[in-house]
């Protein structure tokens, strides 16, 4: 039987792209970020995943305004990165699992999940940079990848509830899966941030810090909030919080906090990290 090793979520901004490529990890702005990193390599050398289903919510690389799936999966033999507009080099490209996809794909539908399909798809920065910030010696990612997309970007959103039941989807299908396989759930995106508008810039630490300690005890609390609440208190794109939210629903039972850093501002972002896991 597969089983999760854990879930990893963390922020992604592209001025990490910058950074990686100007090597700026040890530069004063930078290193309370990037510090929060190296528990997370000591956690993965432990758990030794084989694969990593990775939540994100694609930014207008893949998915553009004029079709925008609420939930879509990946099912690719490789996923390739693309120079979003920072010069920046792109990374290699990652490593599908057609099979792991298709099984994935099969299960949520089963379930009554209607997701849409991706037998190619372009991965942009919110899955390129958390998996170079997690395997950052290897040239290229040294997991297989499934990805799923969950739309942050086109109202109307899912919301937060649906999220966590999907999450709750994906953690009982891995679960099922008849093979020996060791998954890490990864959720990228989030804490607070806003990009644009009058409240660019707005930032909330208080509620970002409430939400990553729900994830542990209560992992269901920011169920509560409607999406025009997760607007006013997260900022319009602080709502990629919900990637966390459904990541830490595949974890079935009591689980643990492994690691957490919480560092602001990186760019415009609250940036937040977190290791959970079962408690065996
Ligand atoms: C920033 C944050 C994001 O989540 C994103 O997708 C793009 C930019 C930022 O803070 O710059
Ligand atoms: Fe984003």
């Amino acid at each position: 039987m597969a089983k999760i090793v854990g879930t990893i979520t963390t922020s992604h901004v592209p001025a990490i792209g910058r950074a990686l490529a100007g090597k700026l990890q040890d530069d004063p702005y930078w290193k309370p970020f990037f510090d929060g990193f190296p528990p997370v390599h000591a956690w993965l050398e432990k758990v030794k995943p084989d694969v990593a289903v990775v939540l994100y919510n694609d930014h207008g690389l893949n998915f553009f305004l004029d079709k925008m799936p609420t939930f879509a999966v990946g099912a690719a033999p490789q996923y390739h990165n693309a120079d979003e507009g920072w010069g920046i080099p792109t990374l290699p490209p990652y490593q599908g699992d057609p099979a792991l996809s298709w099984q994935l794909i099969e299960d949520l539908v089963a379930r009554e999940f209607d997701i849409t399909t991706c037998q190619e798809m372009l991965v942009d920065h919110a899955f390129s940079l958390p998996l170079k910030l997690l395997w950052p010696a290897s040239e290229s990612c040294p997991v297989r990848t499934v990805p799923v997309c969950i739309n942050t970007v086109q109202y109307p959103l899912p919301s937060a509830r649906r999220c966590y039941k999907l999450g709750k989807a994906i953690g009982e299908a891995i679960a099922g899966w008849d093979d020996d396989l060791r998954v890490v759930i990864i959720g990228t995106g989030g804490l607070s941030h806003q990009l644009d508008g009058e409240r660019a810039g707005f930032i909330n630490k208080d509620f970002d810090l409430a939400f990553m300690e729900s994830l542990i005890a209560d992992p269901e609390w920011a169920t509560q909030f409607s999406m025009e609440e997760l607007v006013e208190k997260t900022g319009t794109q602080g709502v990629e919080l919900l990637m966390w939210l459904a990541a830490r629903a595949a974890l079935p039972g009591a689980v643990r906090k492994v690691h957490a850093n919480y560092h602001i501002p990186i760019s415009n972002t609250a940036a937040g990290l977190m290791v959970i896991e079962t408690v065996a």
